[in-house]
């Protein structure tokens, strides 16, 4: 049997994300020998563009966002897989003009890929219209000798407003493909550290036996950004850091580090085991949440004057299972913060009887694993070692810094290993219909609290620049715990942090 030609149909060509990541991602794999033989790239807008519009779309892609790889010779080889193809999404009858271009190309013989790249409120459009026109059938015309041909569909976030407009997009969703063709992203998944905590804790037997509640005193997931809302604010105005961040980024983190050992690296087996995580979350309680807003969020352009979107946000979560039962796992985010960094920091208990003397401190400090997941990314684990000479202890960091240990590796973007993983039918990093629901249903009741419980704690402000609103390090205060970071650079903003 020969393998199909392989059609991508990027909807949304024109816009930010195909042009910083998606066009890009596609010829880092290309130039790397990654991507199918006879794959062709149909660039799908409403936009009177032709087949030239796109090509130098995509020439001045590849210069502005993949300069160090790009290659005259390569792109002369990648060009001619360019066309452009005009949909007004939200009618119908232009999609019989996407069907014509794309059967033109292969007779409709290949595997396609939709990339819904498109601005949320044209996914249900798109989904309708494509399966009006059988565009989601798989199997039926393979050619002579060939194999059956596919069809999937990669849907970025956000994938939904809140559980209720999650369930009836995957309503939507399977009215037209079968949920073994849906490929919903969430780019942290593509990240390569982010990877590294399935083959830290499954590739190796020294840290699976203490990765229970009788090691681990709390575990801390933090994603800071220095950008503030910057030209977004349309979108985020609306949405704010827990639909932004916490539903999706935050939550798959904290799956990956809770899970279960699946049985097997696979969709399936994988996926079900964040799931149970995510199910076997206890409903927090608001009093255990924090909510700020950077000073100066409200006067920037499009925000409302008096906006009450949280840009940072932290929470206190349990995870009701024998493995994690009243281990506090703490998440927080936000904006215009001091550093840019994602990382998760596991703190073991402290020993149960001291024989030495002890630090300034009057304890030895808790261990900690921190997985440095951006920047700098790698694995520090600190511990309490001798200082010579004196009968006291002192932390000290064994690292693994990923520029020291894979000199030889480049760290590809989340979106080429994504988009690579799409193509090749590989579901693991992608999002199941059942784990989008079972977040939406962890982050919904806290917006709504803070939208409508007067008990719920006050919005908070926070100076851009610092570590978010103080309110966040009282809650970590009342377990006697405390925010503690990795792998910052040297001149960090550090208000607290040890
Ligand atoms: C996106 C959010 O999903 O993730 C953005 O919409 C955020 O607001 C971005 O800035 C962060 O991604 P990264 O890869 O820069 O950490």
């Amino acid at each position: 049997m020969t393998d199909n030609p392989t059609v991508i149909a990027i909807f949304g060509v024109t816009g930010d994300l195909a042009r910083r990541k998606l066009i890009p991602s596609l010829y880092s794999n290309f130039i790397k020998g990654r991507l199918p033989e006879r794959l062709r790239i149909v660039g799908v807008g409403r936009r009177e563009w032709t087949d030239a519009t796109l090509i130098d779309h995509a020439h001045q892609s590849l210069l502005n966002y993949a300069a160090p790889i790009y290659d005259e010779r390569a792109w002369d080889r990648f060009r001619p897989m360019l066309s452009y193809s005009k949909v007004n999404l939200p009618q119908p009858e232009t999609y019989r003009n996407l069907k014509d271009d794309l059967d033109a190309l292969d007779g409709g013989c290949s595997n396609r890929l939709y990339y819904l790249s498109i601005a949320p409120e044209f996914y249900q459009d798109v989904i309708c219209n494509l399966g009006a026109l059988g565009m989601a059938r798989e199997n039926g015309r393979g050619r002579a000798g060939s194999a059956p041909t596919w069809r999937r569909i990669v849907i970025e976030k956000p994938f939904g407003y809140n559980m209720e407009t999650a369930q009836s997009l995957n309503r939507v969703v399977h009215s037209v493909f079968d949920e073994s063709q849906v490929y919903r992203i969430d780019h942290y998944l593509g990240k390569e550290t982010a990877q590294n905590i399935l083959f830290m804790r499954f590739a190796n037997t020294i840290f699976e036996p203490v990765w229970n509640r009788s090691h681990i005193s709390n575990v801390q997931v933090t994603v800071a950004e220095t950008v503030d809302v910057g030209t977004r604010a349309g979108y985020y105005d609306s949405s704010g850091v827990m639909r932004d961040m916490v539903q999706n980024h935050l939550l798959q983190l904290l799956s990956l580090i809770a899970m279960e050992p699946p049985s097997a690296f696979d969709a399936d087996a994988l996926r079900n085991e964040k799931v149970k995580v995510l199910q076997a979350a206890r409903a927090v309680k608001l009093q255990d949440t924090v909510r700020g807003q950077y000073i100066g969020y409200r006067s920037a352009e499009g925000v409302a004057p008096d906006s009450s979107t949280p840009t940072f946000a932290a929470l206190k979560l349990f995870i009701d299972n024998w493995r994690w039962k009243d281990i506090p796992f703490y998440l927080r985010s936000g904006k215009a913060m001091g550093q840019k960094t994602t990382q998760v920091n596991i703190q073991f208990k402290r020993p149960p009887n001291s024989i030495f003397e002890l630090t300034e401190t009057g304890d030895y400090s808790r261990n900690m694993l921190s997985i440095c997941i951006q920047p700098d990314e790698g694995i520090h684990l600190t511990i309490e070692a001798k200082i010579p000479d004196q009968q006291i202890a002192k932390s000290v960091d064994m690292e693994l810094h990923y520029e020291n240990a894979f000199v030889a590796e480049d760290l590809p973007d989340a979106y080429e290993r994504l988009i690579l993983d799409a193509i090749n039918g590989d579901a693991a990093l992608f999002i199941r219909g059942d784990e989008i629901e079972s977040a939406w249903k962890i982050v919904d009741p806290i917006i709504e609290g803070w939208a409508s419980d007067a008990s719920a704690p006050p919005m908070q402000c926070y100076k851009s620049g610092s570590w978010g609103p103080a309110a966040a390090d009282e809650l970590l205060d009342r377990e006697e715990h405390i925010w503690r970071l990795s792998c910052l650079h040297q001149n960090s903003v550090n208000n607290g942090d040890v």
